[in-house]
């Protein structure tokens, strides 16, 4: 049995909200505190490519993400931390598996056909229009960024499932053509889905996402600022209904209640259903919303401010986590060259 090893990346664009928080920083720094597998994490600053072309915004996200997974408690020592742009073999794997991937895998892909189909459904409008060749392939760097490490479990979002699919293909058609079946190169990994990760709804009632502008933000972005002020600010404009104050409230039907549960223990939750069936005011429940949110986050926004601060240190613990990343991916993209024939002519 090999070694299970975890890998995900994040792509860095925009600036971490609650929503991110909840559904895969806390969840993904959990599983490495309390796993024993190996884990990989790292900063997907080629992915964010395909939609940023805002060098500014793309450098502050990526700033801004680090500081969050460090501050929220991710331990770069039992993690390899690093950004992928700093692994240099991962563009050269992903041209390799470009030339084993067939194009018609990719014209399946489900964000591309969106793409398409948003075309197709504007007048006078080319199918492609708007399209770079980075989101037709994105795919395929994906998949070097798992195959690259030999990834065997990789815990992602479900619209991220084909993707995973993907990977697998082009690790088969790889090893097929190149390895001995008996000794392949590249492991196959598996997609690693967490039902109970909670989704959460925005400010406005639609899903917490930063394209709605409806998000909670995590920590404020700018220093001048204050983060607890901000938080309080925004969990005051959650849209709510205008029951009064002691009309009794369903808790199932609020969005205050539904953020309520993925922060507070079942106890808690329940205290907190009984006083929504007795009549809470609104301002009221918001103000426990608050207080729950901010209890846990509180702790991180020291860290947080450090690292933003002294952006050198946040350089040095990438650094280092790329130089154990690169150990590995020199390794595999030795064997990689080998495979396929690009060798030195003489020893
Ligand atoms: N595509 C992923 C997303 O948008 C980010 C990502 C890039 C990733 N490379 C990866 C996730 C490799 C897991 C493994 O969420």
């Amino acid at each position: 049995m090999t070694q299970k090893r975890i890998l995900t990346g994040i792509t860095t664009s925009g600036i971490p909200h609650l929503g991110n928080y909840v559904g895969a920083i806390r969840p993904a720094i959990q599983s490495a505190l309390n796993g024993t597998d190996d884990a990989y994490f790292f900063l997907a600053d080629l992915h964010a490519l395909i939609k940023c072309h805002d060098p500014e915004a793309l450098h502050a996200s990526t700033k801004a993400i680090a500081a969050t997974w460090l501050a929220c408690g991710l331990d770069p020592e039992r993690v390899v931390f690093y950004r992928q742009s700093d692994i240099v073999e991962i563009p050269e794997l992903a041209w390799v598996l470009n030339c084993n991937c067939a194009k018609g895998l990719m014209n399946r892909a489900h964000a591309y056909k969106a793409s398409v189909d948003i075309n197709a459904s504007l007048p006078d409008t080319d199918p492609d229009f708007g399209i770079s060749m980075g989101l037709f392939s994105y795919p395929v760097l994906m998949a070097a960024d798992i195959l690259m490490f030999n990834a065997t479990h990789v815990p992602v979002g479900r619209d991220q499932i084909q993707h995973l699919e993907m990977a697998r293909d082009i690790a088969g058609t790889f090893n097929h053509r190149y390895c001995q079946p008996e000794n392949p190169i590249f492991v196959l990994p598996e997609a690693m889905i967490d039902e109970d990760v909670p989704l959460l709804t925005g400010l406005d009632g639609r899903k917490m996402s930063k394209s709605y502008g409806n998000t909670i933000p995590l920590f404020s972005d700018n220093p001048q600022v204050d983060s607890e002020k901000a938080l309080r600010k925004a969990i005051m404009r959650i849209v709510t209904n205008s029951q009064l104050p002691d009309e009794p409230k369903n808790p199932d039907d609020s969005v205050v209640f539904e953020i309520y549960k993925a922060f507070a223990t079942p106890a808690e939750q329940a205290e907190l259903r009984q006083r929504f069936a007795t009549g809470i005011g609104w301002g009221e429940a918001k103000e426990v919303l608050f207080d729950k949110i901010n209890s846990e986050i509180a702790p991180f926004r020291e860290r947080y401010n450090q690292l933003m601060t002294n952006p050198t240190e946040l350089e040095q613990i990438l650094e280092m986590g790329a130089i154990k990343a690169h150990r590995d991916a020199q390794k595999r993209m030795e064997k990689v060259r080998k495979a396929i024939g690009i060798k030195p002519l003489a020893k």
